[in-house]
């Protein structure tokens, strides 16, 4: 059975674990034990080490040992630091962009100029600033907060504010502007548009995509899309793999656009294969692009490989082969539902006190549903803490309906989730803004 690595320890490689694990022996590196890939990389009878999955020599070391083959990976700094590109040299087969093909997520301004070429009239008004006069210029162009800030690099989804949202009155934006503007020597001004954001991701072999159900993640904090931005806090999907909101041909043309940057970007030589996470809104005027993303949204990873009709395995042996299309790749017909439960401080204050918690996991998959875990370390029995202040685990299952699905979530983590955390009870809710 081969044996194939991956790296990264959030909810999406949980998910990415007991997908791999059906099919291949696992092996991982993580930073703590996080308690569903350790009990997937037993049930597969492999390996893994508790160590820093950045460092090359460590990642080389372990795969030489174990004879490794293959490697997984979808975590966006992971990327940018080019663990991809160490597999590949390391002659392993690979799931995953190189450091280069993952530009596109890690600079805001590369994805722009590449959309800019292939789908110009997808672009929102927005400067790249790369200095302060530039940036004074730009913001005295506005008459109040109607515009978005977006840093530069890598920011977990955290880093992007909208005005009225996220910072109130100009002089606010101008200020988190001027900060990400120092600390990146570059940020994106752009013009705040009216619409409704959706996720669409393709699979990706390098030359061919195949188009996965479309999420809708709820990205803020608090119940009724209030509260900070965070990576995630639910998302579903529907059974027809689109929104209520969407046609087949808005997707179509997000999906016009993914295959022609990949086109792009593997024009010299494969860079990018593995997951395109594109973002989208919905306007009056069409479809506008919000950014690209080089791996599965976490926890819309969750959603998209739990509609997963094909076992992953064989998509990952499609990838290598260059064979990957709508055939051989196939989603089920269901609805999926996932809720993450987070620690109560969580995109709030920035602490990294770590918070124990209960949890009867045995109760709650009684009703039928599945956790995976992210920030979280198994401590004994019941008992949990979270490693700093982030998101613990997620509770997700799928349905015919999507009101059995979020049924059967909600009534699984009814009395069963301690009161210490925190978890939005309004997923499934659509709301217009
Ligand atoms: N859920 C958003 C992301 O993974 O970037």
């Amino acid at each position: 059975m081969k044996k194939c690595l991956l790296l990264g320890n959030g909810g999406r490689e949980a998910v990415l674990a007991e997908q791999i694990s059906k099919g291949y022996m696992l092996y991982s590196i993580m930073p703590y034990v996080n308690p569903s890939i350790s009990e997937y990389v037993e049930k597969s009878n492999g390996k893994y080490l508790v160590g820093d999955s950045f460092d090359k020599e460590l990642v080389k070391k372990f795969v030489q040992e174990n004879n490794i083959e293959a490697c997984v990976v979808s975590q966006d700094n992971l990327l940018q630091e080019g663990l991809i590109d160490l597999a590949k040299e390391l002659g392993l087969e690979t799931f995953g962009p190189t450091s280069k093909g993952a530009k596109i997520e890690w600079s805001k301004t590369y994805a722009l100029e590449i959309v800019k070429k292939l789908a110009p009239e997808m672009i929102i008004k927005n400067e790249a600033i790369t200095n302060q006069e530039q940036l004074d210029k730009v913001i005295e162009g506005y008459q109040d907060d109607s515009f978005v800030v977006k840093p530069e690099g890598l920011t977990g989804g955290k880093g992007v504010k909208v005005g009225g949202i996220h910072f109130k009155g100009k002089e606010e934006g101008y200020q988190y502007a001027k900060d990400c503007l120092e600390e990146a020597g570059r940020v994106i001004i752009q013009d705040k548009v009216e619409g409704r954001e959706f996720t669409v991701m393709a699979l990706t072999d390098g030359e061919h995509i195949v188009v996965t159900p479309t999420t809708f993640d709820y990205p803020y904090r608090f119940e009724e899309d209030k509260g900070p931005g965070t990576g995630g806090m639910g998302c579903l999907s529907f059974e027809n793999g689109r929104l209520p909101f969407l046609e087949q041909e808005d997707i179509d043309k997000c999906a016009d656009l993914i295959q022609k940057t990949i086109c792009e970007l593997n024009r010299d030589k494969i860079e990018f294969s593995g997951v395109i996470y594109g973002g989208f809104f919905k306007c009056k005027d069409g479809i506008k692009f919000i950014e690209f993303n080089a791996r599965f949204g976490d926890p819309e990873a969750i959603n998209v490989l739990n509609a997963l009709d094909t076992p992953f395995t064989e998509i990952f042996e499609h990838i290598q082969n260059k064979t990957l299309s709508k055939e051989n790749c196939k989603f089920k017909n269901n609805y999926t539902f996932t809720v993450y439960v987070v620690s109560p401080n969580y995109a709030i204050k920035s602490t990294k006190e770590p918070c124990e918690f209960i949890l009867n996991k045995q109760d709650i998959l009684d009703k039928g549903v599945k956790i995976y875990f992210a920030s979280t370390k198994h401590i004994e029995g019941n008992k949990y803490t979270s490693v700093g202040n982030s998101r613990l685990f997620a509770v997700s299952t799928t349905g015919a309906t999507l009101e059995e699905a979020k049924q059967k979530v909600y009534s699984a983590m009814e009395n069963n989730i301690d009161d210490i955390l925190s978890y939005r009870k309004d997923i499934g809710e659509i709301y217009e803004h």
